[in-house]
């Protein structure tokens, strides 16, 4: 299978998907970021009795570590050396530039946007709102709102929401993306918690796309909300729960 890109690294024509690094053995194209600091952030927003304030600062710290280990599975990083002032080393470099449109799945994707924004300033960022119908009994998602940048086909997007349930809300988002003409092999997932069900979902009907998750989780319950999950990342955040 042959490989087109456009000189910047974004796939243009067929061509194979990009790997990642420390992926998950069930699926090649996921990539579950495990360390000490993940775990012991991440259980401090799981706690119910972790109140806002506290959840918001906690929630910014992870979200900065995932958005480092997001930014480091790009395309364009890979192997090579540099000149210390004492040798040469060998490690990740940007090997050639990028061009990156951060998409957020309005409300909670913003959090993580901002974490990533901060690292990479200037960053294009689009926005999609897109909005789980807790009515329905499947909770599909309800598309409101989009707006991206104009040459946002010739990008490598970052979609960002810290939590996927049955993953109708992130299926909807790429959807939008490919009638914007972004490929799914230019997508990158970047998200908190998923559940099992909306990670072989999402992995069926788009298998191109990366994901880079902080953590897999059991199952989802009857209405459909993640097991064991931390609750609503959004509402816990902006301290909403119980919103109207
Ligand atoms: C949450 C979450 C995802 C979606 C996940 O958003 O941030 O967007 O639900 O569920 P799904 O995988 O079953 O589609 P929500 O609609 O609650 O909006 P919020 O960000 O404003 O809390």
């Amino acid at each position: 299978m042959t490989t087109e890109t456009n000189g910047n690294g974004i796939h243009i024509g067929n061509g194979k998907h990009y790997g990642l690094n420390g992926n998950h053995g069930e699926y090649p194209n996921v990539t579950v970021v495990n360390s000490r600091s993940v775990n012991y952030l991440l259980t401090k927003l799981r706690n119910k009795d972790t109140e806002a304030k506290d959840f918001m600062v906690y929630g910014d710290r992870l979200m900065r570590i995932l958005a480092e280990e997001a930014l480091c599975r790009l395309p364009n990083v890979q192997t090579g050396e540099v000149e210390t002032p004492c040798g040469n080393a060998r490690g990740l470099l940007d090997k050639w530039k990028l061009d990156i449109c951060l998409v957020s799945v309005v409300r909670s994707g913003d959090i993580l946007q901002e974490a990533v924004r901060q690292i990479v300033p200037g960053v294009k960022v689009g926005k999609i709102l897109i909005q789980r119908d807790e009515t329905s009994i499947e909770k599909l998602p309800k598309l409101f709102y989009k707006k991206f940048p104009k040459d946002i086909a010739d990008c490598f997007v970052m979609l960002v929401d810290p939590m996927m349930a049955t993953s109708g809300s992130a299926k909807m988002a790429i959807q939008v993306l490919a009638k914007a003409n972004v490929r799914p092999e230019n997508i990158m997932f970047l998200n908190l918690i998923c559940a099992p069900e909306g990670l072989k979902a999402l992995t069926d009907e788009y298998p191109q796309v990366q994901v880079v998750t902080g953590a897999i989780d059991d199952c989802l319950d009857e209405n459909r909300f993640i097991v064991p999950g931390l609750g609503d990342y959004g509402d816990r955040y902006y301290g909403t729960e119980g919103s109207i």
